[in-house]
């Protein structure tokens, strides 16, 4: 069974992705590695995934929704985990418009 989780290089993501691949599941990653936090940081847990024959990660954008559509139909997951998200609140002060853009 093949999951497609969005946002495994975020704090969720990743855990939820590395949970599955260590119980033997196939999971699709897609993130965009937005610079919200530290970058290096979402690159190093996508290495950590990438070490899993049964991981595939794929970087693209929600928001790229003929990509999304076309991944989805090479994929045909089983399972959808949708865990990309713009979080926090202070930033939405300042950034507002990052949150309608990849929430809605
Ligand atoms: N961390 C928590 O304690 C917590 C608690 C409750 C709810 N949540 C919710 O869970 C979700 C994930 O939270 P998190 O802590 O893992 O956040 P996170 O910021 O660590 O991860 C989100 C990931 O999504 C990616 N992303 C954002 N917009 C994208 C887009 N348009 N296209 C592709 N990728 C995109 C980011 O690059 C990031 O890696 C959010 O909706 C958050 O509000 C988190």
């Amino acid at each position: 069974m093949t999951t497609l989780i969005t946002g495994t290089a975020g704090f969720i993501g990743f855990h939820l992705a590395r949970a599955l691949l260590e119980a033997g599941e196939t999971v699709v990653g897609l993130d965009n590695f937005n610079d919200y936090y530290a970058v290096q940081l979402k690159r190093d847990r996508h290495a950590l995934l990438e070490v899993y024959p049964r991981y595939r990660g794929v970087e693209m954008d929600l928001c790229d929704h003929e990509g999304l559509r076309r991944l989805v139909a090479d994929v045909r997951p089983a399972a959808v985990c949708n865990l990309a998200a713009q979080a926090g609140v202070r930033y939405s002060l300042e950034h507002p418009f990052v949150y309608a853009k990849s929430n809605l």
